[in-house]
């Protein structure tokens, strides 16, 4: 029997089909990706202040942890409906866990390509129990993609990069998913770049919405990178990218030209933000709003609080009273343990007493 169809066509290629290269000859291997909360943030609104409204689109709560199966659900869709037998890709670990988990679903191989020794522990453990085949590279995640290019252009295995445009197809989603919620597109996106494709792809699903009059205005799009891998900020490729946001550790980004342009049209802007920064953004937002994101995600919210203080290349006195301003948070903090043990303070022991916990916590 089959399950009733609104429970089972609940991801983005069935909330928004008509908006996207699909057909109904397009097998659909879907997670029910998507439809991620979009929170008000009361502190960083009064942060921010002149009554500018401030929400966190949480990405990190879609199935494999961050905004990659969004466009996953599309690549590897597509790949079945073209008769891939195996797909491949480079990443600095979000991508080879959406990609994992879409082709075990499909039943494809899946390879995937990680710099060695950078990878956050819980996208490895999601890349090995999803039964990708695993190689690390020893090399950064540009060497990475530049051998999947290469394997692609010899071998029949389809590429799932953002190279591949059914990826930030299906990423464009997210911006739908903003302007139906907030009834128009925000004054303000601000999100964390990498390899530069989900700006690039948000910023496609504004212009979408506003040329189907969907929206009524287009959001001024904020790209904010790592201090030590900030390519477009500083307009030249990055050797060697370090950062502790390894998920945007990337020195010379795939959709660069469509992300610079997505500022330069969009009036807005690239911020660097430092590791400092990114690590107290992430406690910041976990401790006061109750919202846990891996490093590279807080970069969103460290290069709002750079702004907010005036230190930003942003100018925010050109987004108007009261207008709303969204930060995409990528992943979810979980993905990272490693750097969250290295954030926690010493854990006590106690005896199984009830005095002694009163007294450790102070209410003696
Ligand atoms: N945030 C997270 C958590 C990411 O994993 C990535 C990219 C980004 C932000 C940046 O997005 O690349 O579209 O500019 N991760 C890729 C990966 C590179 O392999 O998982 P971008």
């Amino acid at each position: 029997m089959n399950p009733p169809a609104s429970l089972h066509d609940r991801g983005i290629i069935a909330r928004y089909r008509e908006y996207l290269p699909v057909s109904h000859n397009t097998p659909v291997i879907s997670l029910n990706e998507g439809s991620t909360p979009l929170i008000h943030s009361p502190k960083l609104s009064a942060r921010v202040g002149r009554g500018r409204q401030v929400y966190i689109k949480y990405e990190g709560l879609n199935p494999t942890g961050s905004f990659k199966d969004r466009g996953m659900t599309m690549a590897v869709s597509k790949s079945v409906e073209e008769g891939a037998r195996a797909v491949i890709c480079a990443s600095t670990g979000n991508t080879s866990a959406a990609a994992a988990a879409y082709a075990a679903r499909a039943g494809l191989d899946c390879v995937v390509l990680l710099p060695a020794g950078k990878i956050a522990l819980g996208k490895l453990a999601q890349a090995f129990m999803y039964g990708a085949r695993v190689v690390a590279i020893e090399g950064n995640f540009d060497d990475a993609l530049r051998l999947v290019r290469e394997i692609g252009e010899s071998t029949p295995i389809a590429i799932v990069n953002s190279i591949n445009p059914h990826r930030l197809e299906g990423q464009k989603t997210a911006s739908f998913e903003v302007i139906e919620e907030l009834g128009d597109a925000p004054a303000l996106h601000v999100l964390p770049v990498g390899n530069a494709g989900n700006i690039s792809a948000y910023w496609k699903g504004y212009c979408e919405f506003h040329e189907l009059k969907r929206s009524r205005s287009l959001p001024r799009m904020l790209g904010i990178q790592a201090a030590g891998a900030a390519p477009i900020y500083h307009n030249r490729v990055i050797e060697a990218p370090e950062t502790v946001a390894t998920a945007i550790r990337i020195g010379n980004p795939a959709s660069w030209q469509l992300a610079a342009d997505a500022i330069r049209v969009s009036q807005g802007g690239i911020d660097i933000v430092t590791d400092e920064e990114i690590l107290a953004a992430q406690a910041w937002l976990a401790s006061n709003e109750g919202i846990f994101v891996e490093p590279a995600s807080a970069a969103s919210i460290a290069g709002l609080l750079k702004t907010v203080e005036g230190r930003g290349a942003f100018n925010l006195g050109v987004i108007p009273d009261e207008a709303n301003i969204v930060c995409t948070v990528t992943g979810h903090g979980l993905k990272d343990p490693d750097i969250a043990k290295s954030q926690m303070g010493k854990i006590v022991t106690t005896p199984p007493e009830k005095q002694a916990i009163l007294d450790l916590i102070g209410l003696t």
